[in-house]
């Protein structure tokens, strides 16, 4: 048989003969003639077979393959400009080949399934269009995290996954026995790059992160992945000009590389190429004034009553899709009030209600997608703040004592790779960004 090649790289090949391994994605019967959909995992090619190209017995063979049967087929490269595929425009005239398992009747068919079912069989699922297209993207989203961070001067050094106290809240904490010990999956990495950003100046870490969300919101998975850069010597502004950069590498990388992609999903991506610096950055404050006008100048009383929020309360959801509706970039919220963010972001000047806190909200009404601050470094403060919230002074001893050894402010953010991804790609709900989504309802394939 002819050389292997990827059915991305067809247009190579014009002209010559090439092998295509892969799987049937779809088949239109004309009689003599059978047009294949093919599939490698690179894309999808027409295939063309002809009853007077090939022997008795292929040529039946072909014609009785069903949806997802495996295949190796060899023949000529042609170009065709109709022929439809993932890029298409070229096809491959079928001179052999050779079947290697005809497929069970398939569950997913081209028909429209319900999304439970469709998660019931995410095994497989991965195998259609539209979630490759997603899960391709989301490659080159974390592809793009680490090389432009370890561009930037910034070291990877991983943090522990178990745990044994909390990082972010208490709650939300899932639990594990660890020998004789409680152990807890960790929340973030946060701590740990803090001592390590003392070691290295700029850090990251990257990897799974646990919580126990009991919500069940279109934004949460119990199971995700973080990407945690943490600076010395940064400030909030330092750490909003370093985020918009970040932010907009990759989104413009995901552009440059996956049209196609892009296309299968449907992607508006004029909104994907304002995405780039600078971001708006408006504080909490002016937040909850925008709302306020927001929910005053709405007539319907049920909308209205989603739009309302008292100072001092964290956004939900409606709050943040109807604030990123007014920008048409990413928008930074800074200064958010103390009490409703995590123990360790640094207090504001003469101002202690409210924190050197942001977060990242992405248009279109996606909403939150980066979190970060300022951190305490100041050793009392600190003392006093894991003193007031009450979590166990042992556990965090070694934490304490980093304020004691060379204190310097600093700053870090994390950014959630999945809702990263349903923003880029615009999907309405987050479970379909990583390849096996964990919720409170699903832990199944
Ligand atoms: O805002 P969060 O909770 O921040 C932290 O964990 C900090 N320790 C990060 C840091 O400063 N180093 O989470 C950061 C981001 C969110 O903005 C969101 O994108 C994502 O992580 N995230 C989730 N993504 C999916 N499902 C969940 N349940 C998520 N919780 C947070
Ligand atoms: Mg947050």
């Amino acid at each position: 048989m002819a050389e292997v090649v990827a059915i991305a790289d067809l247009h190579k090949y014009e002209g010559q003969d090439v092998t295509v391994r892969g799987w049937l994605y779809d088949r239109t019967d004309k009689g003599k003639l059978q047009f294949l959909q093919v599939r490698d995992g690179s894309g999808i090619c027409q295939a063309v077979a002809f009853q007077n190209d090939l022997p008795e017995d292929v040529f039946a063979q072909i014609r009785g393959l069903t949806q997802e049967s495996s295949l190796i087929i060899s023949g000529p490269v042609r170009a065709d400009k109709r022929a439809p595929g993932v890029p298409g425009g070229f096809e491959v005239g079928i001179k052999e080949a050779q079947i290697l398992q005809i497929a069970d009747e398939y569950p997913i068919t081209p028909k429209d399934h319900g999304v439970e079912f469709l998660m019931d069989h995410r095994h497989l699922w991965v195998r259609s269009k539209r979630q490759w297209a997603i899960l391709r993207i989301r490659s080159t989203v974390i592809n793009t995290i680490r090389n432009w961070l370890d561009d930037h001067g910034y070291l990877l050094v991983d943090t522990p996954i178990i745990t044994p106290a909390a990082g972010e809240s208490t709650t939300e904490l899932f639990q594990i026995t660890y020998f004789d010990d409680v152990a807890y999956l960790a929340q973030t990495g946060q701590l740990y790059n803090e001592a390590n950003m003392a070691a290295f100046g700029k850090v990251y870490c990257f990897g799974p992160t646990f919580r126990s969300e009991k919500s069940k919101t279109r934004r949460h998975l119990t199971e995700f992945w973080m990407v945690e850069p943490e600076m010395a010597f940064y400030s909030l502004e330092d750490l909003m000009d370093m985020e918009e950069q970040f932010v907009s590498a990759i989104v413009q990388r995901v552009l440059e590389k996956h049209k196609v992609e892009l296309e299968i999903l449907e992607r508006d991506t004029s909104h994907l190429e304002r995405v780039i610096p600078a971001f708006p950055r408006i504080s909490y404050d002016e937040a909850v004034e925008r709302l306020h006008k927001l929910r005053d100048e709405e007539v319907d009383p049920e909308k209205k009553a989603l739009l309302d929020i008292e100072w001092g309360n964290d956004f939900g959801s409606p709050h943040e899709t109807a604030l990123t509706q007014q920008f048409e970039k990413p928008v930074f919220v800074y200064n958010y009030p103390t009490a409703v963010k995590a123990f360790y972001m640094q207090p504001v000047e003469g101002r202690p209600e409210v924190c050197r806190s942001v977060d990242l909200l992405a248009p279109e009404g996606y909403g939150e997608i980066t979190g970060g601050s300022e951190r305490i470094w100041d050793s009392q403060l600190m003392e006093d703040r894991v003193a007031k919230i009450g979590i166990s002074r042992e556990n965090y001893e070694w934490y304490l004592s980093l304020r004691r050894f060379g204190a310097v402010p600093h700053a870090g953010f994390g950014l959630g790779v999945e809702r990263t991804v349903a923003w880029i790609c615009g999907l309405q709900h987050i479970r379909e960004t990583i390849p096996y989504a964990r919720m409170l309802k699903r832990l199944y394939p």
